[in-house]
């Protein structure tokens, strides 16, 4: 039996006795075991394709495979069998990140990175990156006989053959492109640019970005399009360090929006900002819809984090909601697929509610499935120090955001959440408020909750494993404050 038909086998028959209730609504769980980024994110024969870094075997990262899930409107999954296993000697250290495109003939192509351990003559061990292609009608894939397709020796001059991984793959004009990360002279990143005529052969055209130890070192899981006559570099830089409340150290990201020179091909960089402002995102890849919209998911995780989790759970980690991504005044805004609304049910909504140095709750206003839109507003000669929503809430736990106006900071704080682990459980978001009023709407599903700020300016996501029976909603302020509220229920 070969590694992948053995790895088939496996999830199928534990895959499934994982209760369906057990795991988030709408956000994708690997079928069992691990999973980390998400690979291939992309729109073929119907279906939006998504598959992602997976160890069936285990909950804890292993050697990699590609899981693979499909779904027609981004909220209702299904799972198909494991896509890849690390099967061959060029690969045989893991099917590490990549993409997916339909390529001329109508397959389905998925371009990853192949690692591969070499025992080296003094005995120490070098690791090899490559570039593999594996192609397929959007079920079964077999790996291309020529594989590897770019290999360490088209990189540029003093460049790691050892870090340069996860190519991310699309179609302009005529020619593919693929974007991959990698490890120049000085440490850092660098985002490399290849092109091909027919998605087998490339060849590398120029060094697209280069970090020069500005953010973080390596530069992982890079993605780029074009989004509101800009240009927009996604990418995933490892050892942060923090620069107000905008980057946080550790494992973090970063967008850049700018200008393709196309003389050079290289991005003229305009812009940077912080992906999401939570505790958990990572290795976000985007796809564009059939009808125009350009979706982005990420690893709802962090590599820092991945010791919080459910005590005795069979799977590990979830994927994000996929977000609308647009540029407004040079800035990165998100919103939640539109699709989610589907979802919404038992509307409940309050006008004008006059809160004064008070906690409360509200009639109908709790849940663990949820859209809840929230609307504050300064009182004219009234202050406010602080507001604090408080949800996942019973007598003993909760997982707070709270917002203090006169500084302008979020603050997300799961410590109370049931966690008996000391991982990263708060942070703060900078808000950029321009006017007496914050919008928040916030997200919740089960083991997870996503606050979009101001209409997308910002995000905040965080896991949280409070039990689900404690699914209290409160609202309190220090001073007064006016809010609006409407939510609904998710089935
Ligand atoms: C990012 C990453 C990628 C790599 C993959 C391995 O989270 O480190 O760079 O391809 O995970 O699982």
């Amino acid at each position: 039996m070969t590694d992948l038909n053995k790895a088939q086998q496996y999830e199928e028959v534990n895959g499934q006795k994982i209760d369906k209730n057990d795991r988030p609504l709408f956000h994708v769980t690997p079928y069992i075991g691990w999973m980390n980024d998400p690979n291939g994110f992309c729109w073929y024969n119907g279906y939006y394709h998504l598959f992602y870094q997976y160890y069936p075997y285990d909950t804890n990262w292993n050697s990699m495979h590609w899981g693979h899930v499909r779904t027609k409107d981004f909220i209702h999954w299904e799972y198909l069998p494991v896509a890849l296993a690390p099967d061959k000697e060029y690969d045989a250290g893991g099917c590490f990140s990549g993409s997916a495109i339909e390529i001329s003939d109508g397959r389905q192509l998925l371009m990853y990175t192949a690692v591969k351990h070499e025992r080296l003559e003094d005995g120490s061990e070098q690791v090899l990156q490559t570039q593999a292609l594996a192609v397929g009608d959007g079920i079964h894939f077999e790996k291309y006989e020529k594989n590897p397709v770019i290999i360490g020796d088209s990189l540029p001059k003093g460049a790691s053959k050892a870090d340069f991984r996860d190519p991310k793959i699309w179609k302009e004009d005529g020619l593919y492109y693929c974007v991959v990360g990698n490890r120049p002279e000085d440490g850092s990143g660098q985002i490399l640019l290849y092109s091909s005529k027919d998605a087998f052969h490339w060849e590398f055209v120029s060094i697209l970005a280069k970090n020069e130890n500005r953010y973080g070192k390596m530069w992982e899981c890079p993605d780029f399009f074009e989004l509101d006559g800009k240009h927009v570099l996604l990418v995933s830089p490892q050892d942060m360090l923090p620069e107000d409340l905008e980057f946080h150290n550790g494992n973090g990201t970063l967008c850049i929006i700018g200008e393709l020179d196309r003389n050079v091909y290289e991005l003229k960089e305009e812009n940077y900002q912080a992906i999401d402002y939570g505790i958990d995102f990572y290795a976000p890849q985007t796809l564009k819809t059939p009808d125009g919209r350009r979706i982005m998911i990420g690893w709802m995780q962090n590599w820092d984090t991945t010791g919080y989790r459910l005590e005795g759970s069979k799977w590990f980690s979830q994927m994000s909601l996929p977000r609308e991504l647009s540029i407004k005044n040079g800035k990165l805004y998100q919103l939640p697929v539109k699709e989610l609304e589907s979802l919404r049910t038992n509307k409940v909504e309050y006008k004008n509610i006059y809160m004064n140095n008070q906690k409360q709750v509200l009639d109908n206003v709790k849940g663990r499935h949820i859209d809840m839109e929230v609307v504050l507003r300064k009182i004219h000669n009234e202050d406010c120090k602080k507001f604090v929503l408080r949800f996942a809430e019973d007598k003993k736990f909760f997982t707070e955001l709270s917002f203090f106006p006169e500084e302008s900071i979020l603050k997300i704080d799961r410590k109370n959440s049931g966690t008996r682990r000391a991982y990263v459980h708060q942070r703060r978001c900078q808000i950029n408020q321009t006017n007496d009023e914050l919008k928040l709407r916030i997200i919740l599903d089960k083991f997870s909750a996503e606050i979009f700020v101001n209409n997308g300016e910002q995000v905040i996501s965080t896991v949280l494993y409070t039990e689900q029976t404690a699914d209290g909603i409160s609202f309190a302020v220090e001073g007064s404050m006016e809010m609006d509220l409407v939510k609904y229920d998710l089935i």
